[in-house]
């Protein structure tokens, strides 16, 4: 969580800046700041820093009633996701040394800060923000004054720093230098011609450039027009980033039409599940995992699967766990990333742990995988951040090709994690003669048709915006399932949660009557999610007797339930039809409509869809 951008070249910085953050407001926006270093022929450098409370909307008022007429020479902003501190002016990002002469930016948490604290306090240093930051800004200015060289005092800092960091600097008296580190926090440059950026996603340059270069851990890297880029290691050592080419452009981090990027990205699901998909299918009905960097002979080693993910990622494994287990007979556990460690999980070289997660560098997944590979575990991760942090330290990775996903609510996200778990369910499958072929292959031919499915639930979505409308004034809605119908019940409750600010709960429907179903009273909204009446009929049943259960205590029941599902529309209130698929992809389907019920319930409320309060897309603290 927070954006960081960093700039120098000969464009407007702050307009380069701004727009950066712009780009990058979904990591965090309880405030934002600037620091800007102004160069004005015949004289002395100096520094601005303008910080605002509040979306970044505020900081641009601010700016805006500035004058315009001399242009920085290079600059650093900062969004904020709260940590160490309320969201307040003097909280906001950037801090500066007690000198005045050095400003900072920070993403993370510094996990020796009181300690720090209480050292610079002891020596008279004041402090004017209750932030962790605010201790490398002093510690930054203290070691610049020795020598004046910030990439040299960047360096002193960092070895004195716990906990996770990217830091960006600019001084004063050097206009043409930006210094950036990182340590478990991400942080890209971008290379333009003769300019240079720094960010913690390619999203704040993209607009400028697509080639980039993706810093490791513990690294520093310093831009400047004249020097271009350099980089080294905490140790001071000589280092160097991987290139990399962005393979989007500006138009996937527009809104392209769409009231938000929730809508958007709801719409793009069809498109993104494909592109998941896509190659990874051959022709003789393979699925062809090469990019993965685990051989078959790997994966016949397995012999226990753990998914370990947070959030909508972690829904993504609770389905996953019934494909795998009844696709492959392997022991699958799914895990929430920040209690696993903390629990000892039984782990061994013959277990597969699949980490799953949007960003890649999620914290508390992060962690998780770590205490994997410490076990000697194998990890594969899902994700769909090039180059961030969790492939990269994982054994094996397998990109979903979601595209950029803006809005902070997860939507084509999880369907395209669904999508590459099914594959490596069905992979495994293969690799380990589990299913029959022919089996497979059927499967194989339903995950190919899904997107086409999507796309039909996506154009019928009008009546669930007509039951969301309805449901409005209710303080709180329930949704219910049975098999992978439970964890889709718990990501509609998620998707309410954060949009509407609603109580909404997920529930395995079987555990209404052992205490929940006093929740329900008279016209409580009960969002069901029907298995189909074929296959699995037996489940099917049981889910009406659930339906039943709560309509005789008020709720009215809103179904979401195969076409043609006769039996669930006669005791259902409303019904939403979805394409026939089998059971285990069917989340693929049924998660669609209750994404598009959160959005337009929120709508209805005034929420902000986007940017629901409190939270932030890429969560880089534990
Ligand atoms: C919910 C949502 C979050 C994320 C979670 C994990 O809509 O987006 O619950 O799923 O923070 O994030 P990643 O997948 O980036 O690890």
């Amino acid at each position: 969580m927070c954006g960081i951008v960093g700039y120098v070249g000969a464009r407007s910085v702050v307009d380069v800046v701004i727009d950066g953050l712009r780009r990058l407001e979904y990591r965090g926006y309880d405030s934002a700041g600037v620091a800007l270093v102004f160069n004005p022929d015949g004289a002395d450098s100096y520094l601005e820093v303008d910080k605002k409370a509040g979306k970044l909307a505020n900081l641009e008022a601010v700016l805006a009633e500035q004058d315009r007429s001399l242009e920085a020479a290079c600059g650093i902003g900062h969004t904020r996701w709260a940590t160490h501190g309320v969201p307040s002016d003097r909280n906001a990002h950037p801090h500066l040394s007690a000198d005045g002469r050095v400003a900072i930016i920070h993403n993370g948490i510094i996990e020796n800060f009181g300690q720090l604290r209480a050292e610079l306090e002891a020596t008279g240093v004041e402090f004017l923000s209750d932030t962790d930051t605010e201790v490398a800004a002093h510690l930054l200015g203290r070691e610049y004054a020795v020598d004046g060289d910030l990439t040299e005092a960047m360096t002193r800092v960092c070895t004195r720093l716990e906990g996770a960091f990217t830091l960006l600097a600019v001084a004063a008296d050097d206009p043409d230098t930006v210094v950036g580190a990182r340590r478990n926090s991400p942080l890209v440059v971008g290379l333009g011609e003769g300019e240079y950026f720094l960010a913690s996603d390619v999203a704040a340059f993209i607009a400028y450039t697509t080639e980039a270069i993706e810093l490791g851990q513990d690294q520093i890297v310093t831009i400047s027009r004249a020097d271009g880029i350099t980089v080294r290691g905490f140790d001071g050592e000589p280092s160097e980033g991987k290139p990399f080419s962005v393979d989007w452009d500006i138009a996937a981090a527009e809104k392209g039409g769409y009231d938000t990027f929730m809508a958007k990205e709801i719409h793009e699901q069809p498109q993104a599940v494909a592109d998941t998909l896509r190659g990874r299918i051959d022709e003789a009905g393979q699925i062809v995992l090469d990019e993965v960097r685990m051989s078959d002979q790997d994966f016949r080693d397995i012999d226990k699967v753990f998914i370990v993910a947070c959030g909508t990622s972690y829904h993504a494994g609770l389905v996953t766990k019934y494909a795998i287990e009844h696709w492959t007979r392997i022991p699958c556990e799914v895990e929430l990333a920040s209690e696993f460690r903390y629990r000892d999980p039984v782990l061994d070289r013959s277990t597969l742990v699949v980490v799953i997660s949007q960003s890649g560098e999620t914290m508390d997944t992060l962690m998780a995988l770590r205490h994997a590979k410490d076990q000697k575990a194998r990890v594969l991760a899902i994700s769909n951040t090039v180059g961030s942090t969790i492939p990269r330290e994982s054994d094996a990775v397998l990109y979903t090709r979601a595209g950029i996903e803006v809005a902070v609510a997860s939507t084509k996200a999880f369907l395209t994690q669904l999508a590459a778990c099914y594959l490596v369910g069905l992979h495994l499958a293969q690799v380990r003669g589990i299913k029959y072929a022919d089996e497979v292959s059927a499967i194989l031919d339903e995950l190919v048709a899904a997107p086409g499915k999507i796309a039909k639930v996506i154009e019928h979505l009008e009546p669930v915006r007509e039951m969301a409308r309805n449901s409005a004034g209710k303080d709180r809605v329930l949704f219910i399932g049975r098999h992978v119908g439970y964890p889709v019940a718990l990501e509609g409750a998620l998707k309410l949660k954060e949009l509407a600010y609603l109580h909404a709960e997920g529930f395995a429907a079987g555990e209404l009557k052992h205490g929940p179903i006093s929740l329900i009273e008279e016209g409580t909204p009960v969002v069901a999610i029907v298995p189909s009446p074929r296959g699995r009929s037996l489940l099917h049943d049981k889910i009406i007797s659930n339906i039943q259960e709560v309509k005789a205590r008020g709720a009215k029941v809103i179904a979401i339930c195969e076409e043609g599902d006769a039996i669930t529309a006669s005791h259902a209130d409303f019904v939403i039809e979805t394409p026939a698929t089998p059971t285990l992809l069917a989340p693929l389907l049924t998660t669609v409509p209750l994404q598009e019920f959160a959005i337009e319930l929120a709508t209805a409320m005034g929420r902000d869809i986007d940017q629901p309060r409190n939270l932030a897309k890429s969560v880089t603290v534990e």
